[in-house]
């Protein structure tokens, strides 16, 4: 594992674009795990200059999302295709059809969760998967439990979850409750994994790295995967 410590969110970001530019770069036609949430924004709009550059062709690039919020549509400004949508891939040549999100909408969670595990596989799967951090660990939406989701598949958000993410919605009582997401399993068969995390997520960031393998911080089971590098950052 390789930790690289920052200055602030704008040098973090700048590094993740940069390696995620190098992947592109290496192979265009490669398989991006991405993420939503504040810490990767920076990196996204690092990796839109780029690609306004002329640095950076996304035109055969295929992308994984990690989660969806259920009930919501994808042109709800609350959903993480409509983040996605906006924060990225409106903003750089990828065709739209390219970009991939569970569908948070879909009547059978159970057959949409098989259907996006077996997308992620029949692209080949993920060379390079970028994860936020949850202040209690989670990575995507595995939140803490007693195993480690092996697939894709439907969970119930925490209470901490909740409060966390409530911050973006007008009403706490508007924040979905349960959410599709890609299991610890699908996310530890990427081949590379890039993890940022901001100061504020210091401590858990410690404990997940550093600490005891367990699926209460789901993130501890990156340390039993061969190819992980974290970018952290001193303030901001
Ligand atoms: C959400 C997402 C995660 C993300 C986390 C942290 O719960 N499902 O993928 O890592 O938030 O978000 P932030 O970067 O805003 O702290």
């Amino acid at each position: 594992m390789r930790i690289l410590e920052t200055k602030n969110y704008e040098e973090m970001s700048a590094l993740a674009a940069d390696i995620i530019g190098a992947q592109v770069l290496l192979k265009p036609r490669c398989v991006l795990g991405l993420a939503t949430g504040s810490s990767p924004i920076g990196t996204y709009q690092k990796l839109i200059e780029a690609c306004r550059q002329g640095r950076l062709d996304f035109s055969q690039v295929r992308t994984v999302n990690l989660d969806e919020y259920c009930g919501l549509t994808g042109d709800n400004p609350q959903s993480y295709r409509y983040f996605m949508d906006h924060q990225l891939f409106s903003q750089v040549n990828i065709p739209r059809e390219n970009t991939f999100l569970p569908d948070g909408m879909a009547q059978d969670m159970e057959e949409e969760s098989r259907r996006y595990e077996a997308l992620v596989a029949s692209l080949g799967g993920v060379d390079l998967q970028l994860l936020g951090i949850g202040h209690n660990g989670h990575i995507g939406f595995n939140e803490p439990t007693d195993s480690f989701p092996p697939t894709v598949h439907q969970v119930e958000l925490t209470e901490s979850t909740i409060q966390a993410n409530s911050r973006l919605f007008d009403r706490i009582e508007d924040v979905p409750t349960q959410a599709i997401t890609m299991g610890v399993g699908t996310i530890l068969k990427a081949d590379k994994i890039l993890l940022i995390a901001g100061a504020d997520k210091k401590s858990i960031v410690e404990e997940a790295l550093y600490g005891k393998v367990t699926p209460q911080v789901p993130a501890s089971v990156l340390q039993l995967h061969r190819d992980v590098t974290v970018i952290t950052c001193r303030e901001g």
